[in-house]
């Protein structure tokens, strides 16, 4: 994390503790009313999208604002709508996590115009001026953990070009901007070894737009596993690692592994695969010697950063402290607050994961 990213970070855990958190810059009139502010997360088949939006809906609760939190079911028309009736809803301010980044541009030309503030979560809103803050995890460095999972899984600073380490690379939804972070974190990192020759793609898919996985889909990822792994790896090549965006095409990429024999055949190891998200079917995959490692995004920091946020909006007050150099949407540069994540593997998932209440031991089966 560069300095700059450092100290917006530990700025934003001291507010978001005591409570205080862009309390400075006060302008306008004082509008200290409790409204109803709308929150549109992109899919209830995900767990880290429940857990986000109940954090935000209870923690503006809690405050003493109404909630209107919507799912979308991964169906842009479904998310348009409920915007639309949010807006017409009169909330006083939008809480959106995309589907896809550039598709709302006229519902948040719609809300800008009705003065409604515009708050992307997690996911940046694209292609539109209408977006006026964004909080999120730092996802460059998220990539970077990735590919540091990689490193460390593979043992790549060990590896020589005589028997160089073979992975295959996958990529999160193209029409999801956090994707591109991801990936070029993760590159980032893996790069010198690929220039070194002892880290290999044998499909030769590299580019982010060849290996995407459109809305993060992990039977698409387990299907372009299992076509990877007849076309390249039928002679005696063995995959050594994967490059994975997320947690459910960590555990089903390891499923077509499976299918195939890793992990059960002599000299086919499972391949290390990281991942992102923490949940619960990689932890205990985790835990059972399988997947190698996670990205814990913490939703409960996310959520009340988010709720400091939308508090300090509603009063009238201008927040400050934000990095206003890294998130451009292509229309403007968006402030945003970047939080921190944390890798998980083996070593400290109890610690990380457990102790902190993110899961309880029963939800992983302990
Ligand atoms: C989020 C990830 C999540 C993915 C799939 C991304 O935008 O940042 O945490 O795994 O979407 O839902």
């Amino acid at each position: 994390m560069n300095v700059v990213r450092k100290m917006l970070f530990t700025g934003l855990v001291m507010a978001v503790m005591t409570g205080t958190a862009f309390a400075s810059g006060q302008q306008g009139s004082q509008d200290t009313g409790k409204g109803l502010i709308g929150v549109v997360m992109p899919t209830r088949s995900e767990e880290r999208w429940i857990k986000d939006g109940n954090a935000v809906k209870e923690g503006l609760e809690k405050l003493g604002y109404k909630v209107n939190l919507q799912f979308s079911d991964d169906d842009i028309p479904t998310q348009t709508r409920q915007i639309d009736d949010m807006i017409t809803g009169g909330v006083k301010a939008l809480v959106i996590a995309s589907i896809d980044g550039s598709a709302l541009s006229n519902q948040l030309a719609n809300a800008a115009a009705a003065k409604i503030p515009i708050i992307a979560y997690d996911r940046l809103l694209m292609q539109s001026p209408n977006v006026d803050y964004y909080v999120s995890f730092d996802n460059y460095k998220v990539g970077g953990q990735m590919g540091d999972i990689l490193i460390r899984g593979l043992k790549l600073d060990q590896a020589t070009t005589a028997k160089p380490v073979i992975i295959e690379l996958f990529a999160g939804s193209p029409d999801d901007n956090n994707s591109v972070g991801f990936y070029q974190g993760a590159m980032d990192k893996l790069q010198p070894y690929f220039t070194k020759g002892v880290l290999r793609v044998p499909s030769g898919q590299i580019e982010r737009t060849v290996i995407g996985t459109l809305r993060w889909d992990a039977s698409e990822a387990q299907k372009r596993m299992e076509n990877l792994l007849s076309a390249y790896y039928s002679g005696n090549v063995v995959l050594d690692g994967i490059l994975s965006p997320y947690d459910p095409i960590s555990l089903s990429t390891l499923e077509a592994c499976k299918a195939v024999g890793y992990g059960t055949t002599p000299g086919k190891p499972l391949p290390i695969v990281g991942g992102q998200d923490c949940v619960i079917a990689s932890c205990k995959s985790i835990l059972a010697g399988e997947q190698y490692a996670t990205v814990l995004k913490d939703t409960r920091s996310l959520g009340a950063a988010t709720v400091t946020l939308v508090d300090t909006l509603m009063q009238g007050r201008t927040p400050n402290g934000l990095d206003t150099q890294s998130y451009n949407n292509g229309a403007k540069i968006v402030p945003s607050l970047l939080l921190d994540s944390v890798i998980v593997t083996k070593d400290n998932l109890i610690s990380a994961v457990v102790d902190t209440g993110y899961h309880t031991a029963a939800e992983l089966g302990l």
